[in-house]
């Protein structure tokens, strides 16, 4: 029998990278062996800490984000949850903003306020006001703008002043803009978080996220922290995001045009109350936008007319091309819907109505266009009958 230990016959040079999968990883020497801790948090020790298709990946992300280092991590919920639970410790006070992703919230509210850290929502549309909610022992803030429902602005870069001032840790989940349009850690914020699972991957077809940072310390923290929560990253869904970051320009470019041209359309729709989306100069949030902001994305929400939950399922049973999901930033266009009662549920609360929102994907603008008409149509006869 041959030996198990792979050989791979060289050279050998291929555009696409190589997909490197392993539980165990193995040593030229004794001494090699027991030194494969010291070489973290880059080298390979056990197939926990990554393969050269991890590396590769975390490579090209954080050359995206202007970061010296990335982690990647198996969902953009792991990577909220390991850069939370890599710094905060019982006894620290967790500042999130209450339109960061909802698991996230959930996470906090029900596990770490159980490990004794205290934690605390804040109004969304914040900049140096923050400070009123620092205390002494704040450790970190969650940021998430526009958050990704109702679309509040934070002023980043004024919160991370006070933050700096203070020195607590900033993050923030950079999802909606993608490092293309907003890299938060030119801003000075600690820590660049992505759903790899939205625009990355951009096909709606893998689950991954990834934290992007400068400081060596604080990766070495995120490092241990993803390896002892055993986060591993499939090396075939490393492959698919570094698939998907070869066409993540031309994707988000096509796609925030699409989105800015739908958005601007539906303003002037009777049947549309109001568009959330801080691209628009109708946007409380457009001077921040317009200030740090290069481009916009492909998520926007509506508020509609007042109408009874009838007329919502009208307009979403006559989409063509909109399926109902919850997630966004890939090639197909998808809508979801946030009823009243979450809205109410919410802390800081930006509407007591229901909103819908939409991710513009790769499909004719005019096309998605129409087929949002024919489902206000739809929404307006199942409203006015109904009155
Ligand atoms: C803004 C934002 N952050 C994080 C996540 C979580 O990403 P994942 O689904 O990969 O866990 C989502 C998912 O919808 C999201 O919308």
């Amino acid at each position: 029998m041959t030996s198990p230990i792979q050989k791979v016959p060289q050279p050998f040079r291929s555009l696409a990278p190589a997909v490197m999968r392993a539980s165990t990883v193995v040593f030229d020497s004794l001494a090699d062996f027991t030194r494969r801790k010291e070489r973290q948090p880059d080298g390979y020790s056990y197939g926990i800490t990554g393969t050269p298709t991890a590396r590769q990946l975390e490579h090209r992300i954080a050359e995206l984000e202007g970061g010296a280092h990335c982690v990647v991590t198996p969902s953009g919920q792991s990577a909220l949850m390991t850069t939370v639970m890599g710094f905060v410790r019982g006894g620290d006070h967790l500042l999130v903003s209450a339109a960061c992703y909802g698991a996230l919230k959930t996470f906090a509210d029900k596990w770490l306020a159980h490990f004794n850290v205290e934690v605390e929502l804040y109004p969304p549309a914040i900049g140096a006001e923050i400070s009123e909610y620092i205390k002494p022992n704040t450790r970190m803030i969650c940021m998430e703008s526009p958050g990704t429902v109702t679309m509040e602005m934070s002023d980043v870069p004024a919160i991370v002043e006070v933050a700096k001032r203070h020195g607590v840790l900033t993050m923030m989940d950079n999802t909606w803009a993608s490092p293309l349009a907003f890299k938060p850690l030119e801003h000075g914020v600690d820590f660049s978080i992505e759903a790899a699972t939205k625009f990355f991957g951009g096909h709606s077809d893998l689950l991954a996220g990834c934290i992007s940072m400068n400081d060596a310390g604080y990766y070495a923290t995120v490092r241990e922290t993803q390896s002892i929560l055993g986060q591993q990253t499939s090396p075939d869904d490393c492959f698919l995001v570094m698939r998907g970051l070869q066409t993540l320009k031309v994707r988000f470019a096509a796609q925030s045009a699409s989105t800015l041209q739908i958005a601007r359309e539906l303003e002037r729709h009777p049947e549309v109350n109001k568009v959330l989306f801080p691209a628009l100069q109708s946007d409380p949030g457009h001077a921040i936008w317009k200030r740090d902001f290069a481009s916009s994305g492909c998520l926007f929400s509506l508020i509609l007319q007042p109408a009874p939950e009838d007329a919502f399922n009208a307009f979403f049973d006559t989409l063509q091309h909109f399926p109902i999901g919850a997630s966004w930033g890939g090639v197909h266009s998808l809508a979801a819907y946030y009823p009243a009662s979450l809205q109410a549920e919410r802390a800081f609360p930006l509407t007591d109505q229901p909103v819908v929102r939409l991710s513009i994907g790769l499909e004719d603008p005019a096309m998605l266009l129409e087929d949002l008409c024919a489902g206000l149509d739809a929404f307006k006869r199942t409203r006015v009958a109904s009155t």
